[in-house]
């Protein structure tokens, strides 16, 4: 019988733009406190880019570290995806801007919008297509730069985001299977509470959606924190469940960093110590499909994780849409 194809992760990186903007930065922009937004959010700061610095440049950099991790060449993949929902353009893709910096020949490249589960969504595709033998190499980026679609006069959104990206290699092996599964969701019928209103074929661009900041996030947060909290808790659970793990299994779980009032209180559901969950939140903000990557990143290069140890991811976003991963590292 033909042996099942396994999925290795090679390597991961990630990055974070130079700028720093604190919360006591945003008490200069809008009606907030640095004590409101750490006790609701957890956020303590957050990272900008420049005007200069689309999502595919943060892409690019983040995939340089991980193929220096994975100590493989960028000609090596054989396909390119990038989870954003802050893309370069309408089109071309991110994906082929940033196959473009990396100077990858022709491979298919494409970007997957899943709003803050993207990341994961991601890992399903690149999973599948190693899976069934098409491709064997897969660069696999989370990346967003929320803070070019953010309202700086609302209060209630500007203070919860930050732009970042990261980056995974994957390989097709034999020896190993560190996907060991991913359970994703969605449900469309909460598309009306968190979105960008304009710029789309449902409201083109205009002057008057331009003065009307319709080109910006659209949030009704108390909504969002209300069903993030369950569905984070039922695809972790999911995934948990079709991984054959157990949660004493697990070394580490990596929440979205959205909110930190919402991490803890899928932590306490699921029931796993705080002291097992991973929280960078403080300085990233919410990076939408980058959260998850970069925060495993960074677990690895801490020497949090070490080779051979089961991580948990899980996130929620705009759509809703929702996913987990348990993986091996
Ligand atoms: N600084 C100071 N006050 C603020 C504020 C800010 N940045 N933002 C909102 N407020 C005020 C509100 O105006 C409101 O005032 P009011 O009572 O006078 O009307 C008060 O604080 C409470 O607002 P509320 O919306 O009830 O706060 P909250 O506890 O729900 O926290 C969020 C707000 C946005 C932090 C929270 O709802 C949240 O995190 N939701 C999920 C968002 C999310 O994760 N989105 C991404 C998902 S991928």
């Amino acid at each position: 019988m033909k042996k099942k194809i396994g999925v290795k992760i090679l390597g991961t990186g990630s990055y974070f733009p130079e700028k720093v903007l604190t919360n006591l930065d945003l008490e200069k922009i809008v009606d907030t406190s640095d004590e409101w937004i750490s006790a609701r959010t957890g956020i303590k700061e957050r990272r900008v880019s420049e005007k200069n610095e689309p999502t595919s440049e943060l892409a690019f950099r983040a995939s340089v570290e991980a193929f220096k991790f994975a100590n493989i060449l960028p000609k090596q993949v054989d396909m390119i995806i990038v989870a954003t929902i802050t893309p370069d353009m309408f089109f071309p893709s991110t994906a082929c801007f940033l196959q473009r910096k990396l100077n990858i020949p022709s491979v298919p490249a494409f970007d997957l919008s899943a709003s803050c589960s993207g990341f994961i969504y991601g890992i399903s595709v690149a999973k599948a297509f190693i899976e069934s033998g098409l491709y064997k190499k897969i660069l696999l980026v989370g990346a967003d730069e929320l803070t070019k679609i953010t309202d700086w006069t609302d209060r209630n959104t500007c203070v919860l985001f930050g732009d970042g990206a990261g980056a995974m290699v994957l390989s097709a092996s034999h020896e190993n299977d560190d996907i060991l599964s991913v359970f994703l969701g969605a449900d469309g019928s909460y598309s009306n509470l968190l979105f960008l209103p304009a710029g789309g074929t449902f409201n083109p661009a205009t002057v008057d959606t331009v003065n009307e900041r319709l080109h910006t996030v659209k949030m009704y947060g108390k909504e969002v924190f209300r069903v993030a909290v369950p569905k984070m808790v039922f695809a972790a659970e999911k995934a948990l469940e079709f991984s054959g793990k157990k949660l004493e299994d697990v070394k580490l779980f990596i929440p979205h960093q959205a909110n930190m009032r919402i991490i803890m209180a899928v932590a306490k559901k699921i029931g796993i110590s705080i002291d097992k969950v991973f929280v960078n939140i403080h300085k990233t903000g919410n990076v939408s499909s980058a959260t998850t990557i970069t925060a495993l990143d960074e677990a690895i290069k801490s020497g949090r994780l070490k080779s051979g140890d089961i991580v948990e991811l899980v996130a929620f976003g705009g759509g809703f849409t929702w996913g987990a991963s348990v993986i091996r590292i």
